[in-house]
């Protein structure tokens, strides 16, 4: 862990005033961005991540783009060790408060990561690698497969093409009333409205950037090809996230 801690760098080392525009979106959206928790769509997201990298009790996990660190949260509710990587500062320190078993360190995927070959049992990237344009895809997951042990899974989610938020929010909501009934939706919806309408800002501006080429949603077929491509055998590509994501697994195989 101190290796770990010693080769995090600062985001003002790193970032240029691009990558610090971006970093103050994230910051700006982080404030509002837990009210995910209380979406079921969202919170299955989460568990089968976890879920699906086989994390056991004692594993060392990576959870690369941390963000506010429901990752992370679920995989030390489950016994194992976390740590968390993300390229904006003040989610590394929300993290930092929320989860204070974890450790959580500076990286840009954009980058190779500050870890060393064979460092963690599983790697897991929930919902970042669409973010990044291909080339940087193709870094992080050859980098994901460089830093997990022989016999580990990588995990990674990313938002699929064509990715609608209204249908998320449709599905949101008709999952909590079959769970929780018709009033206790609407008192939801409403205690939750402003929150819901900034998230469906920012998406949409994630939506905007895809569209102009920064970002790259992809299909099965080519997280697929992206998980094979950097030595790692796909074991499953399925649909999450209302039907809107999809998540990937990839093994390192003993050979490595
Ligand atoms: C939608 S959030 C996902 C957070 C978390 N994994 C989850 O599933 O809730 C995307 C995260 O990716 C991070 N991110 C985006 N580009 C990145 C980059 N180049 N390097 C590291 N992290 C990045 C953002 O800071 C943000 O925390």
């Amino acid at each position: 862990m101190r290796e770990h801690q010693a080769m995090a760098v600062t985001a003002d080392k790193v970032l240029g005033e691009a990558g610090k525009s971006v970093q103050s979106f994230w910051c700006r959206y982080f404030t509002f961005y837990d009210t995910l928790n209380e979406a079921i769509p969202y919170r299955e997201m989460i568990a089968d991540n976890v879920t699906l990298s086989g994390a056991r009790l004692g594993d060392h996990v990576l959870d690369a783009g941390t963000g506010t660190g429901n990752i992370a949260v679920e995989v030390l509710a489950r016994g194992a060790r976390v740590t968390g990587t993300d390229f904006v500062e003040s989610a590394l320190e929300m993290c930092r408060r929320k989860a204070p078993a974890g450790s959580f360190v500076f990286a840009d995927l954009t980058k190779p990561l500050p870890f060393g070959d064979d460092s963690f049992d599983q790697v897991i990237c929930c919902s970042v690698l669409h973010l990044l344009d291909d080339a940087s895809q193709a870094l992080s997951v050859s980098e994901f497969r460089r830093v997990v042990k022989p016999g580990g899974r990588v995990v990674v989610t990313v938002f699929g093409a064509g990715f609608s938020s209204l249908r998320v929010y449709r599905e949101t909501l008709h999952r909590h009333r079959a769970q929780h009934g018709f009033f206790a939706t609407v008192r939801l919806g409403v205690r939750h409205l402003f929150a819901t309408l900034r998230i469906l800002y920012y998406v949409a501006q994630i939506r905007r950037r895809e569209r102009s080429g920064k970002h790259k949603f992809l299909t099965g077929e080519q997280l697929r090809e992206l998980i094979a491509a950097a030595g790692l055998e796909v074991r499953s590509v399925e649909r999450i996230f209302a039907g809107q994501c999809w998540v990937g697994v990839g093994e390192k195989t003993a050979r490595g």
